[in-house]
This record gives structure tokens, sequence and C-alpha cells, in this order.
């Protein structure tokens, strides 16, 4: 796992972005995995801003992201369908047939999970996998205690993440109580990923991802295991480590 350290969020951001760009104007086809969250906003921005610039195209890149709430219809504003065009594809070129999110409002949530894993085995794992990082040591839904062997599923979220996410809702009560996730495994079929932190709250996290036994009481240790990880963190978010 290589390690980026950077001054802020800004050039945390501005680093994703540049890796993403390069990636999506020399290949003649390109799978991304993407993330929700306050992290990987800014790296929205960068790439919005440089499609507008230069018209990089996204017309032969095929997007799959990590996660979504059960529950939430695609137009809810709170439903993580809703964030990526809010904050990416309304503004670039991408063709809507080539965005893929988990279905959190499918009749047979089971097989939609099963049907995700699927498409993403098609391609043998997506080419590059953004990531955030959960303060509990989170990827994607994978709450700690998730085995570390799982494939897209449904999953409870944990209080503390219902919590960390309540930011987003009118209140507490409105977040919902389960998610499908993509799940450590599927992540690990990633190609290359890069996960970003920023911000105290994620120092805890960061360190124990570095120095903690690989295992499921903190997610992302896992990481440690593949081959292609660059863990860009800012100067808030590597406090601990040092
Ligand atoms: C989002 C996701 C989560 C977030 C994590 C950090 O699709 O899978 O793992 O990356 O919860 O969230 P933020 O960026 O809001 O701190």
């Amino acid at each position: 796992m290589k390690l980026v350290k950077v001054r802020n969020p800004e050039e945390m951001s501005a680093f994703a972005a540049r890796r993403i760009i390069e990636k999506v104007s020399s290949s003649s086809m390109l799978s991304l995995g993407l993330a929700t969250g306050g992290t990987p906003v800014g790296t929205y921005e960068f790439l919005i801003d440089d499609y507008k610039k230069k018209q990089t195209t996204y017309r032969n890149v095929f997007t799959y992201n990590l996660d979504e709430y059960v529950g939430l219809e695609s137009s809810h504003p709170n439903s993580y369908h809703y964030f990526m065009y809010n904050h990416l594809f309304n503004y670039i070129d991408i063709p809507s047939e080539n965005v893929n999110i988990p279905n959190g409002v499918a009749s047979n949530l089971k097989q939609e999970a099963i049907s995700y894993e699927a498409k993403i085995d098609k391609i043998r794992g997506v080419d590059l996998q953004l990531l955030g990082i959960g303060e509990n040591g989170h990827i994607g839904f994978n709450e700690p205690g998730t085995a570390l062997n799982m494939l897209t599923h449904v999953l409870a979220l944990s209080e503390s993440t219902r919590q960390v996410n309540a930011r987003y809702f009118n209140n507490y009560d409105e977040v919902p109580n389960h998610a499908i996730t993509m799940g450590i495994s599927t992540i690990l079929k990633s190609k290359e990923i890069i996960l970003l932190a920023s911000g105290e709250s994620k120092a805890e996290a960061v360190y124990r991802m570095f120095t903690e036994k690989v295992g499921s009481n903190c997610p992302a240790t896992v990481l440690r295991n593949h081959s292609n990880v660059v863990v860009v963190v800012d100067e808030k978010a590597v406090s601990k480590l040092e």
C-alpha cells in the first residue's frame, strides 16, 4: 500500500482527479468504481472543470458505484444515484446506459446483489476504484465485523455510520437502516485502488488501516493485501500515523 501525503483536501482531490483523467484519456474503454459521501466531491469537481476546459470524453467509460441505500428511489435527494448525477454525471458526457449503481428499491435485493456482482465479474473487476474510508474503518458499507470474503450484499448499517450520515438527512430516523454494497472481495477484484482520506475525523481510521492486524475489525486493513493501492491523505488525516 503506497502512502501519498498531501497538505489539504484540495491537493488530495487533485491527485485523484489527475489519475482518473490520465486513465480516461489513455484507455479505449475504462471501468471506474466510484464512491459517494463528502470525500470524493472535490475530485468530481476537478473532473467537471477538466471536462469543461479540455472536453475529456467519458463516452467509453463505464462506472460502478460502491453502494446504495435500501429503500430510497433513485429520485430521492439522499440516494447515491441522485448524488452521482448531481455531483458528476449531469456535467460530463457519460451515456446513462454506462452508469451502474446498485438498485436499492429492487423487489428482490438478494438477486440485485448477485446481478451486480455478475456485472463486475464480467469486466473482471473495475480498472480503477475510488474509495473513501469510514471513521470506523469501513470501505463501501462493509462495516467492522463483515466477513472479508463477502461479495455484493445487503447489510444493516451500524448505528455509528447512521449517525455520521444523518447530517445529510432531516433527522437520524430518516437514515435508512440497510444498504446494498460491493463486498470486500468485490473491491479487491479492482485492478487499481485509490483511497482518499482528509480531516481529523479520519485520523484514527487511517492509523488503524496501516497498523492494525489485517481483519474485519477494521475492514480497510484488507487493502494491505492488494498489490496496487494508493492511499492519499492530507495532514490532518495522517496525523496519528506520524
Ligand atoms: C460511499 C462509501 C463510504 C464512504 C465513507 C466515507 O460510497 O462507500 O465508504 O466512502 O463512509 O464517507 P465520507 O466521505 O462522507 O466521509
